[in-house]
């Protein structure tokens, strides 16, 4: 449980809604060195990876390579493509204020970033893991009204159905871990892969994981695993089918998820629709399917 009181010791300006500025002069150079190590490293193996919307989030932000970015210019950017603004809290917040914050279009982002000897694994999501992750895709029309359908739909499930076991499964396999199906091949949106070098050759060309296409039902019964790669990713088909899968009622099918069964993050069930194909287009025509 977040305890603002402790949090007020660290943060003394913590305001109620968990939110801190940014602060961006106090960074030192150290500091913006581990982003411009991170942020070159994605860049490299990014492209022909991470899906075009992501990449063009990255551009029309402008995000710059060399510094953290600062929030209040980053958030006058993105709120005229989008509406969507950046806020700094310390560390991660309560539920019910991320979905708040979501709800109204505000993303929480870590101000802090990761130490030099961290940059390929830490516990609480930072600078980095928030912004250069989750940010790109907020430029993203669909995807940012779905984020805020989400965060609505949070309140609803944390207030209403006590089921946000079931909708954190959703978040997780799309906003953190999602692929996305192109013509071109199997192409990553997720933020925790897209800020992991090592995951984000991982999720598309391991032989390893499970690539399942997406199904609402089946994800949100869907354990997941936090310390480690995924066993299973799921494959969207677009965005704007994403968006009307969830945008409905969820009322129903909360009830269903009460009973019945869960399953383990390497299941393979008998109705699962398993990618097959395209996972290796990255290489380019090493498997001789014809
Ligand atoms: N449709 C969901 C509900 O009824 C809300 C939601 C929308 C959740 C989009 C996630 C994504 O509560
Ligand atoms: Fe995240």
């Amino acid at each position: 449980m977040v305890d603002l009181d402790a949090l007020r010791q660290k943060h003394p300006e913590i305001r109620d809604d968990f939110t801190i500025d940014q602060h961006w002069e106090r960074y030192g150079v150290e500091e913006h060195g581990v982003w411009k190590t991170l942020f070159k490293r994605q860049m490299e193996v990014l492209p022909r990876r991470a899906c075009a919307e992501f990449l063009e989030g990255v551009q029309k932000l402008g995000l710059e390579p060399d510094h953290i970015p600062q929030f209040e210019r980053a958030s006058d950017t993105l709120e005229k493509l989008t509406g969507w603004r950046v806020v700094a809290v310390p560390s991660l917040v309560p539920d019910d204020n991320f979905f708040t914050h979501l709800a109204a279009r505000r993303f929480p982002v870590g101000q802090f970033i990761r130490r030099p000897d961290q940059l390929d694994y830490i516990e609480e999501p930072d600078v980095f893991h928030d912004f250069f992750g989750h940010v790109p895709m907020l430029a993203h029309p669909v995807f940012a009204d779905y984020m805020e359908a989400y965060g609505k739909g949070g309140l609803r499930a944390l207030t209403q159905f006590n089921a946000l076991k079931n909708l954190a499964r959703l978040y997780w396999y799309t906003v953190e871990f999602g692929l996305i199906a192109k013509p071109e091949g199997l192409r990553i949106f997720g933020s925790g892969i897209v800020s992991s070098r090592a995951e984000s050759i991982y999720a598309l060309e391991s032989p390893s994981p499970n690539r399942i296409f997406f199904d609402l039902e089946r994800v949100m019964r869907t354990e997941y695993r936090i310390d480690d790669f995924q066993e299973s990713y799921f494959v969207i088909s677009s965005f704007e089918a994403l968006m009307e899968e969830t945008y409905k009622d969820f009322g129903a099918l909360y009830k269903r998820l009460a009973t019945g069964p869960s399953y383990r993050p390497g299941d393979i069930l008998p109705s699962d629709h398993v990618h097959t194909s395209g996972t290796h287009t990255y290489v380019g025509g090493s498997h001789a399917a014809a």
